[in-house]
């Protein structure tokens, strides 16, 4: 059994549950890349994501064959490492101890993984099986739950999956996302008016524009 079992679970990584994460990786010119990425624990204490073949993430874990799953509930960092990738300069990282990825500076419990195995789903998608290598957490302040950090989050995935419904020609189900964004952009405007979080909404919204469909709301 692996030595990482307690650690996982201090984490609160529960058995077949995807947790929301930021990965930072290496590529073979040496630069670094976040993305955020969902994180299922597998039995056997090992790690899965399932991740898009067109990711650079995908083509760094694949090569490096290692990476960092960094954790932490900071909205505006899930944000900027999608669309303002040029946010993360050097001095947001940290050396890790045991694999040449960076950890992501302030999150609160980074997790170095080695990639053990690459199943393939379908055209598009592989399942990254990882075997932890090293977990470290921060002392934090436990956190009170918050609609916003759901919201923003939620939206966030919908919004990177509607210029690939676009591209496919499914239009209803890109308006489908369109209206569930700005219903979350309501919860968010109500309940967390002025922060973070409606600030990091509102950069979501700015993007809706972009696309060539109404939204209905
Ligand atoms: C909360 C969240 C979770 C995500 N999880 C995944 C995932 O598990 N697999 C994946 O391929 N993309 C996932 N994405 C989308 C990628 O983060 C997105 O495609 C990103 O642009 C990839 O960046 P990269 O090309 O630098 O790796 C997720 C996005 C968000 C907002």
């Amino acid at each position: 059994m692996s030595g990482w079992r307690t650690l996982l679970d201090e984490l609160g990584l529960k058995r077949n549950m995807t947790y929301e994460t930021i990965v930072t990786t290496i590529s073979k010119d040496r630069d670094f890349n976040v993305a955020p990425m969902g994180v299922i624990r597998m039995k056997g204490e090992r790690l899965k994501i399932r991740v898009y073949k067109d990711t650079e993430t995908y083509r760094n874990m694949v090569l490096t064959r290692e990476a960092v799953i960094n954790l932490t509930f900071k909205v505006e960092d899930f944000y900027s490492s999608i669309y303002e990738k040029e946010r993360f300069t050097g001095e947001r990282f940290t050396d890790s101890l045991t694999v040449n990825s960076p950890r992501l500076r302030n999150a609160d419990a980074y997790i170095e993984v080695q990639l053990e195995e690459v199943k393939n789903v379908d055209q598009e998608r592989s399942d990254c099986i990882f075997k932890v290598k090293f977990v470290e957490a921060v002392k934090t302040m436990p956190r009170a739950l918050c609609r916003c950090d759901y919201a923003v989050i939620e939206s966030l995935i919908h919004l990177t999956r509607i210029p690939v419904y676009l591209e496919r020609g499914e239009k209803g189900k890109a308006e489908e996302l369109i209206y569930l964004i700005n219903h979350y952009r309501g919860i968010v405007e109500r309940i967390c008016p002025g922060g973070k979080h409606s600030e990091v909404m509102r950069k979501i919204a700015s993007k809706l524009e972009g696309f060539k469909v109404e939204g209905k709301s």
